[in-house]
C-alpha cells in the first residue's frame, strides 16, 4: 500500500512531509525539526516519518489544553459535547477502513483482526456519547445547624496528559478520548513512538467534527522525552496511562511535583484457569486465543495456563495442536491470524525468555523459534509457543512476556488453583473454564483481578469497568467508573436561612 494513502490530506501537508504534531488545532513541525520513522513490523519497510515531539512541544500543547479548558469548551452542554462525539463517531466509521490499514502497517495487527474492531470501536463512541449526559451530582442530607441545603458537582478534572501504547492502537486512543469528551476535559495525547500514525489521524477527524482546536492535542514522540515531560508537567492535572510496570512506576514519581491524578493499566499475568469438567473444545479453543491473540502482545492476556490434572496432558497437547494451525504472518494478508510482534526489542525478550524457560526446566511443548524462512526473514515473527513443565516461581511464570508464550501449570484442587492463580504481583484479567455453576462463582470472587472471564476469555464491553488489581495499575476504563477517574467532586454547603 502507498503511504500516501495513510496521510490525510491536511495531516500530510506540512513543510516537512512528516506526519505533524496537532497543536491548538493546527498541524505543525517539532520545534527541534526532529522527526523519527515508523517500520512496518512484518517487512521492516518505512511506513511514515513522524514528527518528534519533545518537552517544549508538549509545553505548547498543555498551554492550548488548558486555553481550550477554559475557553469555548467550558461552556459546552453535555449535550453539545455528546453531538461532538457522535459526528465524531460518523467520521470514525466513514474512515475506518483507512484506521484499520493504519493499524495493520504500523504495528503488524492482521486486518481481519483490525477491521473487525470497528462494531467495538463505535460501540465505545456511542458508550461515552451516552456517558455524557449521565455524570450528576447529588443532593445529601444534611447534619449541620440551621436550614442547609447541600449538593455536590460533578466537574472536569482539568488537563489529561495521556500516554499510549502501541499494541492496540485505535482502541487504546478511544479509550483515552473518549472520557475527555465526555466530562469535558482536554487533553495532550502523547501516542507510542512505534504505532504514532492513528491518533494523528483521529486528531485530524476530531476537529472535522467540530471538536474545538485545543481540546485534543496529539504530540508523537519517545517516552523518555515527550512523555516524561508530559508526566511531569506542572500544569497537567492527570495522567492517563497505559504500558509497561516500569514506565507506571516512573509516571507515579514524575505525578509528585502537582500531585497529579492517575489512572494506570499495566501489565499482567493472568491465570486461565482450566476445570476437568469444561466443555473441552471450547476452552482449547479459548485459552490458545486468550493468550495467542495480538501475537500475545495484550495487558490481559492468559499466560499462565492452569490446567487439573487428570486432563493436563490431553489439553496441554490439545492447545499445542491448535497453536500449530494457526497462521502466523504479514497481517496484510487475509489469512494471517498471528501478526510479528512489534520490534527488535520484543523480539529480543520473547525469544529470550523462551530460552530461559528452557533453562529453568521448562519444556518446549510446540513452537519455541523465531520463524526466519523467506519473507518472514524480513519481520519480528516468533511461533506461538507452549511451554509444559513450568512452576509458577519461574521468571517465565512472573514476568509480563508479551509474546505468543503460555506457561501450562498442572493443579490437583480448588484451593491450589486459587492459590497458584494468585501468587502474581499483577491482578489484570483472569479466566475460568468449567461447567459447574458453582466453581464459576466461587472462583470469580476467589481470584484478585480487575477482571474475570467464565468459559470466554478477552471480550471487553464499552460498559463494563476494566482495570488491575496490585501492580496492574490504578483505576478504571470504560463503564460509568471510568468517568469517575476524569471528574472532580465539589460540595456545596449554603446555609439559606
Ligand atoms: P512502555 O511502557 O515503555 O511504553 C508505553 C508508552 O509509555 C509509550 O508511549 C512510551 O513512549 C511511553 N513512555 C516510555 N517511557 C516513558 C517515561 N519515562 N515517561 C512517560 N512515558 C514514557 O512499553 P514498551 O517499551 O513499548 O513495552 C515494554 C513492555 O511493556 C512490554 O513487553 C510489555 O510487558 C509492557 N507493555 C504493556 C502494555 C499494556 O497494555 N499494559 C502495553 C505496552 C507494553
Ligand atoms: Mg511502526
Amino acid at each position: 500500500m502507498n503511504v500516501m494513502h495513510l496521510a490525510s490530506p491536511k495531516a500530510a501537508a506540512t513543510e516537512t512531509a512528516a506526519r505533524p504534531l496537532l497543536i491548538d488545532g493546527k498541524f505543525v513541525p517539532a520545534l527541534s525539526g526532529r522527526t523519527f520513522a515508523s517500520h512496518n513490523p512484518a517487512t521492516g519497510r518505512l511506513v511514515a516519518h513522524v514528527c518528534e515531539g519533545d518537552a517544549e512541544d508538549i509545553d505548547l500543547a498543555v498551554a492550548a489544553a488548558r486555553k481550550a479548558f477554559e475557553g469555548p469548551w467550558s461552556r459546552f452542554t453535555p449535550f453539545e459535547r455528546q453531538a461532538c462525539i457522535l459526528r465524531f463517531s460518523e467520521l470514525v466509521d466513514q474512515n475506518f477502513e483507512e484506521l484499520a490499514m493504519t493499524d495493520v502497517l504500523d504495528m503488524g495487527v492482521p486486518i481481519t483482526v483490525s477491521r473487525s474492531r470497528r462494531q467495538r470501536v463505535l460501540g465505545l463512541l456511542r458508550f461515552y456519547a451516552g456517558a455524557c449526559t449521565a455524570i450528576r451530582g447529588a443532593t445529601t442530607p444534611d447534619s449541620l445547624p440551621g436550614e442547609m441545603f447541600t449538593y455536590t458537582l460533578k466537574e472536569p478534572v482539568g488537563v489529561v496528559g495521556a500516554i499510549t501504547p502501541w499494541n492496540g492502537p485505535v482502541v487504546h486512543t478511544m479509550w483515552k478520548i473518549g472520557p475527555v469528551l465526555a466530562t469535558g476535559c482536554t487533553m495532550v495525547l502523547k501516542p507510542a513512538e512505534d504505532a504514532p500514525l492513528t491518533a494523528i489521524r483521529l486528531g485530524e477527524l476530531l476537529l472535522e467534527a467540530g471538536v474545538p482546536p485545543g481540546v485534543v492535542n496529539v504530540v508523537p514522540g519517545f517516552g523518555h522525552t515527550a512523555g516524561a515531560a508530559l508526566a511531569a508537567h506542572g500544569d497537567v492535572d492527570k495522567i492517563s496511562f497505559t504500558g509497561s510496570e516500569s514506565v507506571g512506576r516512573k509516571i507515579i514519581d514524575a505525578s509528585q511535583g502537582n500531585m497529579k491524578r492517575l489512572t494506570l493499566e499495566l501489565g499482567g499475568k493472568s491465570p486461565d484457569v482450566v476445570f476437568a469438567d469444561c466443555d473441552f473444545k471450547a476452552a482449547v479453543q479459548g485459552a490458545a486465543m486468550g493468550v495467542f491473540a495480538n501475537s500475545g502482545q495484550s495487558c490481559t492476556a492468559g499466560t499462565r495456563l492452569l490446567v487439573e490434572r487428570s486432563i493436563f496432558g490431553e489439553f496441554v497437547d490439545a492447545v499445542s495442536d491448535f497453536a500449530k494451525t494457526l497462521k502466523v504472518g504479514d497481517g496484510l494478508d487475509p489469512d494471517t491470524q498471528i501478526g510479528p510482534l512489534i520490534n527488535r526489542k520484543q523480539l529480543d525478550r520473547v525469544t529470550g525468555y523462551i530460552d530461559l524457560g528452557e533453562r529453568e526446566g521448562a519444556r518446549t511443548v510446540s513452537g519455541g523459534r523465531r520463524l526466519t524462512e523467506g519473507a518472514y526473514g524480513d519481520g519480528f515473527f516468533v511461533e506461538p509457543t507452549v511451554l509444559a513443565g513450568v512452576t509458577n516461581d519461574m521468571k517465565v511464570a512472573r514476568d509480563e512476556i508479551f509474546g505468543p508464550v503460555v506457561c501450562a501449570i498442572p493443579f490437583d484442587t480448588f484451593e491450589e488453583a486459587t492459590t497458584i492463580a494468585n501468587a502474581t504481583s499483577f491482578g489484570l484479567g483472569s479466566g475460568v473454564w468449567t461447567q459447574s455453576l458453582a466453581t464459576a462463582h466461587r472462583m470469580a470472587k476467589a481470584i484478585r483481578a480487575g477482571t474475570v472471564w467464565v468459559n470466554t476469555y478477552g471480550g471487553l464491553d464499552p460498559a463494563v469497568p476494566f482495570g488491575g488489581y496490585k501492580t496492574s495499575g490504578i483505576g478504571r476504563e470504560c463503564g460509568l467508573e471510568q468517568m469517575e477517574e476524569y471528574l472532580e467532586t465539589k460540595a456545596v454547603i449554603m446555609k439559606f436561612a
